[in-house]
């Protein structure tokens, strides 16, 4: 059997594991079949990452799989704890900034072929730069080939949290990896150039070094080599008290950016995460992944203060009436357009002119979905709308407010 092989298993592949061993890897392996999108490298490795991991870790009740990809790492470490021989009722979050959909593929075979694991893994869409774990000790974050950088991130995650750790790092590249080693060092008190020799080999020895530093427990393990080359695992379990604090760093570095497109900000990004509260996880992991978000304000001349207030009451309530129309935008899903869009008002800032003394109001106006596209010209209808609705009440009861800039 070739390892390392990229091609995606399918159902028919189920044969081919009909003798594995042990039982439970011939069941994942059917199970990661019948899914039919995901590599056999990746089954392999996460299976061989896990028993490593459980091994060193196999008291830990709960887990959070950093850079998850399809979350297949994080069910192989709560099955093994729920079929070990004292089982434990090991539960996991795993955080992607990109949950792809072979993760609910994936959801969905193992929980059909073990219903006991329904709930025991709850898949958030969320940079792992916003993870925290108010319990410390009582997460262990893990990381299978989070690249470069993000292993880093996964490391000063668990330093800031106190967190037990296992990464098994790749993509090693110092110039990449610049911000965060730094941070590492900042964190551990090691001088950053300890960090300044560029082979894989030596940035996982700082990496080493970093966690010893404050006092963690090393232990290391591997893969086999023909699943990958970058198969060394290195897990680290905190002091269990630290007479000094530790600091929360805010790493620099690529992560943590929200994606624009346009004007259109596609992903609502996720502050902190706390992986150690399974409710937060669970509710956080069925929002929807994507949202789009469109503003654009408004500025008029008003009588005086309250007129300005009362023009935003009266934006609100028309912003509420305002349906997209059919037309636009490719609905994701089949849902009522008028229940799919919500719009927010806000006073952005008031404005004395220097010599007329004229008071003007601006209004940021936001609409927001997260199943019907918001396009350009959505915007620039509700605009055109808004602004009509308030001259014709303005003609209407003789109110003096005007459009600034008009
Ligand atoms: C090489 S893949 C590893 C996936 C998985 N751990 C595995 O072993 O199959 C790296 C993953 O990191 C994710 N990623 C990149 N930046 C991230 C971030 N800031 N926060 C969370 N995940 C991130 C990518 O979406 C991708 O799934």
């Amino acid at each position: 059997m070739n390892l390392n092989s990229r091609r995606k298993l399918k159902p028919k592949d189920a044969d081919r594991f009909a003798d594995a061993e042990p039982a439970l890897f011939r069941e994942l392996a059917k199970v990661v079949c019948a899914t039919g999108m995901l590599p056999q490298k990746e089954l392999h490795e996460c299976w061989q990452m896990a028993n490593v991991v459980h091994k060193t870790f196999p008291e830990s009740l709960h887990i959070a799989d950093m850079a998850a990809g399809h979350g297949l790492l994080a069910w192989i470490l709560v099955l093994l704890a729920r079929s070990s021989e004292i089982p434990i009722l090991r539960t996991a979050v795993a955080v992607d900034i990109n949950r792809p959909k072979s993760a609910d593929a994936l959801a969905v075979s193992i929980t059909d072929r073990w219903p006991n694991l329904v709930d025991a893994v709850h898949y958030v869409e969320g940079s792992i730069d916003a993870v925290i774990a108010e319990d410390g000790p009582g997460t262990l974050l893990v990381a299978a080939h989070a690249c470069g950088s993000l292993s880093d991130r996964v490391l000063l995650a668990a330093i800031t949290s106190r967190c037990p750790v296992a990464i098994m790092p790749c993509c090693h590249s110092l110039r990449k990896q610049a911000a965060t080693l730094s941070s590492l060092a900042l964190a551990s008190g090691l001088p950053p150039s300890a960090a300044a020799v560029g082979n894989t080999a030596s940035i996982d020895q700082f990496r080493i070094d970093a966690l010893a530093a404050l006092g963690y427990q090393i232990s290391e393990g591997s893969i086999q080599t023909d699943i990958t080359p970058f198969n060394r695992i290195i897990m680290g379990k905190p002091p269990r008290e630290t007479s000094h604090s530790v600091p929360v760093h805010q790493v620099s570095g690529s992560g943590g950016r929200v994606k624009r497109l346009g004007e259109i900000r596609a992903f609502e990004k996720i502050q902190s995460l706390n992986v150690a509260n399974i409710e937060e996880a669970q509710a956080l992991s069925k929002r929807p992944s994507r949202e789009w978000l469109r503003s654009f304000d408004l500025s008029y001349w008003v009588d005086d203060e309250a007129m300005g207030h009362r023009i935003a009451a009266t934006l609100d309530f028309l912003t509420q009436r305002f349906q997209l129309p059919q037309s636009s935008g490719h609905s994701a899903a089949p849902a009522p357009v008028d229940a799919a869009m919500v719009a927010n008002i806000t006073i952005r800032d008031q404005y004395i002119h220097p010599t007329s003394q004229r008071l003007a109001f601006t209004y940021r106006i936001e609409i927001r979905s997260s199943t019907v596209v918001i396009t350009k010209d959505d915007a620039a209808l509700l605009r055109k709308k808004l602004c009509r609705a308030l001259r014709s009440l303005a003609q209407m009861h003789h109110a003096n407010f005007a459009l600034r800039g008009e």
